[in-house]
């Protein structure tokens, strides 16, 4: 099968870890309220995400609130949360009744040196102390390297070698400033396979290829992706859960818990609470995703939808639509009437294309209500004529 074609399952399973409470919560002006994180919590569990990375419970008391309730909810999905490579944040997590704990520290040398200011042999001392408190503690330890990326793969491996013998038992992969390229991604994982661990990873979409950094990675093997409602995370975002659940299912036959159909009311939701607008021409969710406008897509789309889209609006719980514009054309329009109910003589609906192509060529978008507009004033003024 080659890339790029719709593609029957593999039957291969990838793990969804939805970060929207955490990662998601870093967006600059985004802010949720412990209720609002639960309610999200609910929508991401109903949606069939496998793991909520519920919060960072050592940053605030509302944060350690909102993971407390999340955890004590019964979601059917398992209830994450972030902790440093500290003793005390496990310990907070672990009050929070979570029983999985995301085990995070920087790894590349520019961390190191510059933002951690300590050797690398005190990073790898602290994760695997850290790692092995967790683990006592009976949590089930997911392991970020901050900014894997910039870290050379040797010195990824020996801190993988050392968080595995310590209890963790997920590897995550972080393209902390979104600079892997899709190669550079496969590299990591194949180079960190053979230590057993099951392969996660964490992609930013700073140079836009979060989604395909992450398609890369399970192709390379890797059984978790790190994902967030509507792509919303630290500076330009993290790998969206929606473009990435149906990417890898339809390029690639992988299968996902995710409940397809409940896509865009979930989108929707999100950017309702966070306020933040999903982009009219954004991929599954946005406005435009499922719009049709010029006449010779409308023609195609009228015998058959597969001629101008990928899949079926439906599939993510959405609908085409058209919009008459000047590249629309006699067949397009009267499509769209039609389904207004309005039938009109050919020479009524003559008019009606010469009025919309005069509207755009003036700059102008012919609506729904202005084309109904326009077919009424076609018929009452063919009525005239013909008395
Ligand atoms: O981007 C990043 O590196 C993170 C880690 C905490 C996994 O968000
Ligand atoms: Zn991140």
């Amino acid at each position: 099968m080659p890339r790029g074609s719709i593609a029957m399952s593999s039957g291969r399973f990838i793990s969804i870890m939805d970060t929207t409470l955490r990662d998601g919560e870093q967006t600059p002006g985004i802010s949720f309220t412990p209720a609002q994180k639960l309610q999200i919590a609910e929508r991401l569990d109903r949606l069939g995400v496998d793991v909520i990375e519920s919060g960072f419970p050592v940053t605030s008391d509302g944060e350690a609130t909102a993971v407390r309730e999340i955890a004590a909810s019964g979601l059917s999905s398992e209830v994450s949360c972030l902790a440093r490579a500290e003793k005390r944040d496990v310990e907070i997590a672990a009050n929070c009744g979570v029983g999985r704990v995301h085990v995070f520290i920087a790894t590349s040398d520019i961390h190191l040196r510059d933002k951690l200011q300590i050797s690398r042999d005190e990073m790898i001392r602290r994760a695997r102390e850290t790692v092995e408190f967790a683990t006592e503690l009976g949590l089930f330890v997911e392991f970020s390297a901050e900014d894997s990326t910039r870290t050379s793969l040797e010195d990824l491996h020996e801190v993988a070698c050392a968080v595995r013998d310590a209890g963790a038992r997920i590897f995550d992969i972080a393209d902390t400033v979104g600079i892997a390229s899709p190669d550079a991604i496969r590299s990591y994982v194949a180079g960190i396979s053979d230590t057993g661990m099951a392969i996660s990873v964490h992609c930013h979409d700073d140079l836009g290829l979060a989604v395909a950094n992450s398609l890369a990675a399970v192709n390379a093997g890797a059984s978790q992706v790190h994902v967030t409602v509507n792509g919303i995370g630290e500076r330009a975002g993290n790998t969206s859960l929606e473009e990435f659940a149906i990417a890898s299912e339809l390029l690639y036959g992988f299968n996902t818990h995710v409940r397809k159909e409940m896509i865009y009311e979930t989108c929707s939701f999100v950017s309702k609470v966070t306020g933040l607008p999903i982009p009219r021409n954004k991929a599954i969710t946005g406005e435009n995703a499922f719009g049709h406008k010029s006449g010779i897509h409308t023609h195609g789309i009228s015998r058959n939808p597969m001629t101008y889209e990928p899949f079926r609006p439906e599939l993510v719980g959405r609908k085409r639509w058209l919009q008459a514009g000047k590249h629309s054309g006699r067949h397009g329009i009267s499509i769209q009437l039609r389904c207004m109910n309005i039938s009109l003589k050919q020479e009524e609906l003559d008019w009606v294309v010469k009025m919309v192509k005069q509207n755009g060529d003036q700059g102008k978008i012919t609506t729904d209500e202005e084309l109904q507009r326009l077919a009424f004033k076609a018929i009452q003024t063919s009525g005239v004529r013909g008395k």
